[in-house]
């Protein structure tokens, strides 16, 4: 029975590939993301011109200072212009927070009754902001910068899901309404994978950084990554704390089980310590929540 039960998943999941691997209109990468890249690589390169090239996308520059100053973030002063955030964060920090939002903003999707495009950007720059700022805090400040992108892309793998396969996810979604099964579990019940491959297959695709691809497939299992397991656990934090801490959350994540593995990956000693490390965010993520632009 329990050959049965692997050889229909393995067909299942056989199916998906096999459905992702044949799709045609995936979305580009943003053109921005090159013409940054492209503009940092000239040793003349500066902040005017910088700010000059971003801010030809508004939508774009409204979006990185909304972030930027989301208490989250955790920058000391205000920022109002991008040529001030371009000064204060630096080319790399920049360049940074310029791909993970133009890339988040690349794959949204329309609204619908069962997927609300607005709930997912506050979700998925909460969790951004947040990663960034649980790296700062547990002492790991060269992966902050990661921690914001990867926070903030974790749920590639759902929009994809919504945009490729959306007879199944609006099924997944009755699943999870009904209590029939949590999203997690109702999308290996389709698709015989979850969000996370299929977040990793498009990151494959566009080529993205294999860290980044680590963390979009083990954000929900972190201690199982072969790799970056310190980054995927912080990813995986940030993610489970908007449940935790009811902001910010997304259905799609109810249920969630803390992988709780992280407490040693992460040295936070104890269960008890982690409730309270939890709760000591519950301000800043309710700050940040309301003070995201969409
Ligand atoms: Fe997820
Ligand atoms: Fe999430």
């Amino acid at each position: 029975m329990e050959n049965l039960n692997l050889t229909s998943m393995e067909s299942k999941r056989a199916a998906t590939e096999s459905v992702l691997n044949g799709v045609k209109n995936l979305p580009l990468i943003p053109k921005v993301m090159f013409e940054v890249a492209r503009f940092l690589q000239n040793p003349e390169a500066n902040t005017t011109g910088l700010a000059k090239l971003i801010s030809k996308d508004q939508g774009l520059t409204t979006k990185i200072l909304s972030i930027a100053n989301s208490p989250l973030f955790g920058l000391q002063r205000k920022v109002f212009s991008l040529e001030f955030a371009i000064i204060v964060l630096g080319y790399k920090e920049i360049s940074d927070v310029v791909t993970a939002i133009s890339l988040a903003d690349s794959l949204k999707v329309s609204s619908d009754k069962d997927f609300d495009q607005n709930d997912f950007w506050i979700h998925s720059m909460v969790v951004g902001t947040a990663s960034k700022s649980i790296a700062h805090n547990l002492g790991y400040m060269d992966l902050g910068s990661d921690a914001f992108v990867a926070g903030t892309l974790h749920e590639f793998g759902i929009q994809l899901l919504h945009r490729i396969f959306h007879p199944q996810f609006l099924e997944i979604c009755a699943m999870a309404e009904k209590g029939e099964a949590v999203f997690f579990e109702a999308e290996q019940e389709k698709f015989g994978l979850s969000h996370q491959e299929i977040g990793k297959f498009l990151g494959e695709k566009w080529n993205l950084p294999e860290v980044l691809c680590n963390i979009l497939s083990y954000h929900h299992f972190p201690s199982k990554s072969p790799g970056n397991k310190i980054l995927a656990s912080i990813v995986h934090l940030a993610d489970y704390m908007t449940q935790e801490l009811q902001v910010a959350n997304c259905y799609w994540d109810k249920g969630m089980q803390l992988d709780k593995e992280i407490i040693n990956i992460l040295q936070l000693k104890s269960e008890e310590n982690l409730k309270n490390f939890i709760m000591d965010f519950k301000e800043l993520f309710i700050d940040t929540a309301s003070s995201i632009r969409l």
